[in-house]
């Protein structure tokens, strides 16, 4: 397991290009077994989840290729519709590969991908959409066994707009008989990335980023080669933006999508951080004493996303002033409020609330990353703490940013790596 140590005082300054979306790559490598020509992927971000995507994609039977931030991905040949178990517990995401391998081969089979650090991460809700679908699921023994021989076209209502079910349906649906329309759809601008590449594919989709999406379905599984660039990851922005803040100190993020991050944009602004929004870069600088945040809430898109809840949680151990976060996504998305407390963060919880009443330093300590975004959160509070922090479980970390380490240090931080 590998360490991340920071010794905390640097203001950063400077500027970092955000690479692509994490929550991107992974639904649309899922949805390269919708063509049986050549996929390449560029922009894609160099972390594990993506490394693990693609290695289920070669059990399945696909030929794939990596050279820096371009996958080329064939599945010409891939013939298996059972889903590596080992690898799809590793890949909570991995159960949006039901679509895509229903679409392909008619049938799919794979295990319970297992609820994780954040949560119990149920399915309930991909597996009822499939089924309006007239999918047949035998459910035993942990284990999850499709029948697509005859899918058709439905109307699905989510219970809740989850990003993955949404996908899920989205790309089961292309090949089922008739249209789909999925009511109540999550709306991130993952979604729409995925929307664009499905219709560079020949596909019918519509609607995405808003609550409905119209699938037509078509005869067949596409033959096109295309090459789809990956948009940018607006969680790394920010959490690139927020690691600036908390150093009081200033950045410029190129390659930015800066419409994707409002919520996150005008949270940082009610801190007290100066931002300047371009056409496709974002400059935050901090001028003054930040303050507050008097209420957050996490809400599906686009509300304050949940995967920025912990680098704000740590940004808010350190404002002047008494914030309150309230985690309403998962349900177990506070794993590193106890670590931020080593080094003197003061906060109460209370179920999915979270008082957070800022100090005026930080101690450096020896930590544990606990998830991944929690992970990042431990970094940002080692970046102003005073002394040196260690973080544990770096991997963790890895799944979802590029070599944060390097990135931070190369707008100023005093950090490293111990493998
Ligand atoms: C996606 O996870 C993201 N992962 C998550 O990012 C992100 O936090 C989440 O969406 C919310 O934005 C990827 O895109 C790979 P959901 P997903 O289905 O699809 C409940 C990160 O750090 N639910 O929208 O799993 C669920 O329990 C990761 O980058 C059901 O009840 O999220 C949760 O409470 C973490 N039944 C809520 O919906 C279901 O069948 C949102 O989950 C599915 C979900």
């Amino acid at each position: 397991m590998s360490k991340i140590v920071v010794n905390g005082g640097a203001k950063l300054k400077g500027e970092l290009r955000v690479g692509g979306a994490k929550n991107a790559v992974l639904p649309i490598l899922a949805g390269t077994l919708l063509s049986t020509g050549c996929v390449t992927l560029t922009d894609c971000p160099d972390i594990l989840d993506a490394g693990n995507m693609m290695s289920i994609l070669r059990t399945l039977g696909a030929d794939t290729n990596k050279s820096f931030d371009v996958l080329d991905i064939r599945t010409k040949d891939a013939s298996c519709f059972i889903m590596p178990s080992h690898l799809s517990k590793e890949l909570r995401s991995s159960i949006f590969m039901l679509g895509p391998i229903l679409s392909r081969f008619k049938r799919a089979r794979c295990v319970y991908p297992g609820g994780c650090e954040i949560g119990n991460r149920p399915i309930d809700l991909h597996l009822s959409g499939l089924s309006m679908l007239n999918v047949k699921i035998l459910e035993k023994h942990g284990s999850i066994i499709c029948d697509g021989s005859d899918m058709r076209g439905n109307t699905i209502h989510l219970d809740y707009p989850s990003v993955g079910a949404t996908e899920n349906l989205m790309m089961a649906a292309v090949t089922a008989k008739g249209k789909t329309e999925v009511q109540n759809a999550a709306r991130e601008p993952e979604i729409e990335d995925l929307q664009t590449f499905l219709n560079e594919l020949g596909y019918s989709v519509h609607g995405a980023g808003t609550s409905t999406v119209i699938i037509n379905g078509t005869d067949g599984i596409s033959d096109k080669s295309v090459v789809h660039k990956i948009i940018p990851d607006r969680i790394v922005a920010g959490t690139f933006l927020t690691a600036a803040a908390i150093t009081g100190g200033e950045i410029n993020l190129k390659n930015c999508i800066p419409s994707h991050l409002s919520s996150i944009i005008a949270k940082l602004r009610e801190t007290g951080c100066d931002i300047e929004v371009n056409d496709d870069s974002i400059r935050l600088s901090v001028n003054r004493e930040l303050k507050e945040i008097r209420h957050l809430e996490t809400l599906p898109h686009p509300g304050f996303p949940t995967d920025m809840q912990a680098p704000i949680f740590a940004l808010c151990c350190v404002l002047n002033g008494t914030s309150i976060i309230v985690e309403n996504v998962f349900e177990n998305r506070f794993k590193h409020a106890s670590e931020l407390a080593k080094m003197g963060a003061e906060y109460t919880q209370k179920d999915r609330m979270a008082i957070i009443r800022g100090v005026k330093k930080l101690t450096g300590a020896s930590l544990i990353a606990g998830d991944l975004r929690g992970g990042a959160a431990l970094v940002l509070a080692g970046l102003v703490a005073e002394g040196e922090t260690t973080i544990d479980n770096a991997e963790l970390i890895d799944r979802g940013y590029e070599r944060i380490d390097e990135q931070l240090r190369n707008i100023g931080a005093n950090i490293r790596r111990i493998d």
